[in-house]
Order: C-alpha cells, then sequence, then structure tokens
C-alpha cells in the first residue's frame, strides 16, 4: 500500500509512530515537535508567520495600504491570523526554536528565515527571538521586488536567514563560495500567500551534507521539493490541512525541468 503522505496530529501523537519522514504532518508545530525524539534532524529551514498584521511600519501603515492592500498575505494564512501581541509572538518562536534545537544532531543547523521591519520608530532586527540561540552568521536573501511598500517607503527588498548553528555543523565543501548576500526572485506562482523560492531552498540544503531536513512552517511545501530534488528526506508540519494538501499536490507533482536553478 502506498505509504500515506499527510499525517495528523493524532497520528503523530500515536507514541508507536516514528516514520515521520517524507511526510507533511498536519497540526500545530509546537505540539508535533515536542513529539519527535531528540537529535534526530540534520537541518531545519523554515519561514515562521511574521506577525505581520500587527505591523505598523515598513511600508504596511496598519496592516493597510498601497499595495498591501492588495497583498494575499493582507488575510494572513489559513488557519493562522497573523496578528498576536508582539511580545507573545517572540516567546512562540523562542519556544519553536528550543524544539527545533532539541531535534537537532549536533552537527545540525538552522537557517531561520525572517524580515526586518521598523515598528513605531524601533528598529526590530529579531533579537528578541534569536538572542538565545547560537547565531554564526546572516544571510541576506536579496528578492527581486517585494509587495508590502507605500508612497512612502523605499520598496524593501531583502530578508534576513539566520544560520542558527550547533557547534559540529560544518558546510558542504565549496559551499562558502555563495558569500552570504544570495539573489533570488521570489516565487511568483504559487497559491500559498508567502512561498519561498525552490532554489533558494535547494540552495541552502545543497550547501549541506544533511540527509533529513524539517520544515516546521511547511506551507506550500518548497522545502519538500527542494529536498526530494536533491534526494533528501524532508518532514513538513503545518497547521493548515489546505496548505498541506497544496504540499502533496506540489511535490507529487512538479516539473523538474520548470524550476530554474
Ligand atoms: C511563511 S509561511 C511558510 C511558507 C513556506 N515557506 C512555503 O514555501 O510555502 C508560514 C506557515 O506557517 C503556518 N503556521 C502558522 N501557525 C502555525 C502553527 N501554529 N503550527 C504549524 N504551522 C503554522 C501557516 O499556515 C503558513 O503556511
Amino acid at each position: 500500500m502506498a505509504k500515506k503522505q499527510i499525517l495528523s496530529w493524532q497520528e503523530v501523537k500515536n507514541p508507536s509512530r516514528t516514520d515521520f519522514k517524507n511526510r507533511f504532518i498536519c497540526g500545530d508545530t509546537l505540539e508535533v515537535m515536542r513529539s519527535m525524539p531528540d537529535a534526530s534532524i540534520d537541518l531545519i529551514i523554515t519561514s515562521p508567520p511574521y506577525n505581520l498584521k500587527n505591523s505598523t511600519g515598513n511600508g504596511m501603515k496598519d496592516g493597510r495600504g498601497g499595495k498591501w492592500s492588495n497583498a494575499a498575505l493582507m488575510n494572513g494564512y489559513n488557519g493562522h491570523h497573523d496578528c498576536m501581541p508582539q511580545d507573545k509572538y517572540n516567546q512562540w518562536q523562542k519556544e519553536c526554536l528550543v524544539e527545533m534545537m532539541r531535534l537537532l544532531k549536533d552537527d545540525g543547523a538552522i537557517f531561520y528565515n525572517h524580515k526586518w521591519r521598523v515598528q513605531n520608530g524601533l528598529l526590530q532586527h529579531r533579537h528578541d527571538i534569536v538572542s538565545d540561540f547560537p547565531v554564526r552568521q546572516i544571510i541576506i536573501w536579496q528578492r527581486k521586488g517585494g509587495i508590502n511598500f507605500n508612497k512612502g517607503y523605499f520598496l524593501p527588498t531583502y530578508e534576513v536567514i539566520y544560520m542558527i548553528a550547533k557547534k559540529k555543523f560544518k558546510l558542504a565543501p565549496k559551499a562558502n563560495k555563495h558569500g552570504d548576500v544570495w539573489q533570488f526572485t521570489q516565487e511568483m506562482n504559487n497559491p500559498h500567500p508567502a512561498p519561498f523560492p525552490i532554489p533558494l531552498i535547494k540552495r541552502i540544503i545543497e550547501s549541506t551534507e544533511a540527509q533529513t531536513v524539517l520544515d516546521p512552517f511547511m506551507g506550500s511545501g518548497t522545502t519538500a521539493i527542494a529536498a526530494k530534488l536533491l534526494k533528501r528526506d524532508f518532514i513538513g508540519i503545518d497547521l493548515s490541512l489546505e496548505y498541506c494538501e497544496m504540499a502533496r499536490e506540489r511535490l507529487n507533482n512538479y516539473n523538474e525541468q520548470e524550476i530554474l536553478i
């Protein structure tokens, strides 16, 4: 019988269940991660919800205005409103990082993608989230454009990827030639409101020798597709069944030739 690709949280909770690999798990990421064994993952790549809807700056006055009013993210995510009080959001993200660190092997790393922004005149550089973790390097992902702008702001075109690495983590041979500013066009043809571009994730995975890659905020399954292209294993978690189904659909039907790498 074909392996079931989407598992529910109830199925994951079953203590006899250990085969998470190459599956999407539909559930709350903290609960799901807490049910997974210590030191079982080589690499984590993820982009959490950014809590964008409580923003008052960086071109998103009150979360509205300019092109933002037409952006799909204006509606938050299916199942997650993306508008938490900032201190609660920071605490949640720290708890997620604690779990990710527990799941990582001692030569593993987390590539944690986020966005800096100015809020009420103060730069939020995500120090509130990552300062307790071993950030080894910051990679700038330069996009070809942005959606969250209005006439009072220069178009924001970058995001930040924190490389949070355990002591024994090493890059694959020659990977350091990529430098720390990476240019990748954002994904255009994807119904998910905030997808990664596949080539960006492929760059991260092939810069390591990781075999098992986890994305605890999997969305439309980009990390799974990049892992499969590179013959690595993935585990994907998302709260939304609709996004898990979208991810399964993309994973089973992507056309390798159409992915520019
Ligand atoms: C920025 S998106 C990730 C997009 C993904 N990188 C992709 O390429 O499609 C964040 C995702 O987190 C999911 N999410 C929000 N809250 C969650 C939670 N508590 N547990 C699991 N997933 C959650 C949302 O459904 C959304 O798909």
